[in-house]
């Protein structure tokens, strides 16, 4: 078979890694990738949302499927456009259609999917300019601190947590009046739910699931998750509190309504869910959904796979998802991002990046982020660069030979936590 990857980041890079290792491929392109995909895939200058473009490439190579990693290309329609053109149709995308993928491009749409079937997850309210005073309301009904979110996709930047109603207040205006331009111009506003997150990635044929690995990722630049948010700096799978208890609750509260509440909306969704979810007290509330794989939880997640991925896509594509095997591996994976100095803020581009051959003579794996060749020496492209995966017995092993690793990957101004897994 041959596949077509969308994407370039460190969750691209370990599909791409996962599905280079399939004996059902014949030959895998990534678009547009970056230096580490070129080592197991073929990359292909095309953006990932260049649907005209991507299409002429699927028909000229002979594609048998498109695999997408980011969410962009999925709100935009990639499914769709698939689907409606006859040449195209024998191709499978993987991923949800348009309306699938409102799940994370609306959080009212995903606010409102959970209401009407029951899932677990925080009190609401959906304001726009017209119903601003119902919002100020609410907000005094709710207790410190105050959960904001801008409705549409802001690149992870639109949710706001505050200490004070004053801020609450002063901030939902600047919300409503283009903080986050028309992302924002409609506001769900949140009770805040207390406790540890984690992600679940369920992948779906639409009518049958399998749960890949639970991972939980850190988002905060600073180590005890102070500072800003980031893009992810690590993460880790499995996730100790994610037991069979809490798994099976998942599962019949959130999993099996999300599935069936796609199929009685008639939405077509073939392709990854995930679930950031947190635990209250032991019940699992949903904080949101995404329509893709989570990055870096992707990164722990592969290596934790053993069955071979691409069988599995190919079930989501025909409908036999339930006739695939999903082993886990028993061992645990641990990930750290390299980041470049000043990341989440301005941060500097093509420094070259020394000790990679260094790296790749350890039991670590490596997955390339923002990176390119230049001049055959391969740079900084990116606010996260690296990053650095290894296996464990234990999470902790995992990590220790991952900061192992780390060490040994020089550019300027680099950055990583160094605590990664601290809170379970
Ligand atoms: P989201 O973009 O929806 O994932 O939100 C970003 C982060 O904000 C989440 O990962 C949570 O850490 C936090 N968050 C979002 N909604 C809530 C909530 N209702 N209660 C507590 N924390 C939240
Ligand atoms: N790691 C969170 C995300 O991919 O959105």
């Amino acid at each position: 078979m041959k596949i077509l990857l969308l994407g370039s980041g460190g969750r691209e890079h370990a599909l791409a890694w996962k599905i280079a290792q399939s004996k059902r491929v014949e030959k895998l392109f990534i678009a547009p990738g970056n230096a580490g995909t070129g080592n197991v895939a073929e990359n292909i200058d095309i953006r990932a949302t260049d649907f005209d473009a991507i299409a002429a490439f699927s028909l000229k190579e002979g594609i048998d499927m498109v695999v997408v990693g980011p969410e962009d290309p999925l709100v935009k329609g990639i499914y769709d456009y698939f689907c409606e053109r006859p040449e195209l149709r024998h191709i499978a995308v993987i991923g949800p259609s348009a309306k699938g993928a409102e799940l994370e491009g609306s959080k009212e749409f995903a606010k409102g999917f959970m209401m009407r079937h029951g899932i677990p997850t925080a009190r609401y309210k959906s304001i726009t300019a017209a119903n601003l005073e119902e919002g100020v309301a609410f907000l005094e009904t709710l207790q410190a601190p105050y959960v904001l979110k801008a409705d549409g996709l802001c690149a992870g930047k639109g949710v706001l947590i505050l200490p004070t109603l004053d801020e609450a207040k002063r901030e939902l205006r600047e919300m409503l009046g283009g903080m986050f331009g028309a992302a924002s111009a409609t506001v769900v506003i949140e009770e805040f739910l207390s406790g540890i997150e984690c992600s679940v990635f369920v992948l779906t044929d639409g009518e049958h699931y399998k749960v890949l690995p639970v991972a939980k990722d850190y988002k905060r630049i600073g180590e005890g998750d102070a500072g800003l948010n980031t893009g992810g700096m690590g993460s880790v799978s499995p996730v100790p509190f994610a037991d069979d208890t809490f798994m099976e609750k998942v599962r019949t509260r959130i999993i099996d309504p999300t599935i069936q509440g796609l199929k009685a909306e008639c939405i077509t969704y073939k392709g990854f869910i995930f679930l950031g979810l947190i635990n209250v007290k032991g019940e699992p509330m949903v904080i949101e959904y995404n329509v893709r794989m989570g990055d870096p939880e992707t990164e722990s997640v592969m290596l934790r796979i053993q069955s071979d991925l691409v069988e599995l896509l190919e079930g989501v594509a025909n409908g036999t998802l339930d006739e695939k095997t999903l082993v886990e591996d028993p061992r645990a994976a641990g990930c750290v991002i390299l980041v470049s100095g000043g990341y989440p803020e301005a941060y500097g581009k093509g420094y070259p990046i020394s000790g990679l051959d260094k790296a790749a003579a350890t039991e670590s794996i490596l997955f390339h982020a923002g990176t390119a060749l230049k001049d055959g020496q391969v740079v900084t492209n990116g606010g996260r660069v690296i990053a650095v995966c290894s296996y464990g017995a234990t999470k902790e092993e995992a990590l220790a030979k991952s900061y192992r690793t780390a060490e040994l990957v020089g550019f300027d101004k680099r950055y990583f936590r160094r605590d990664i897994g601290f809170d379970l």
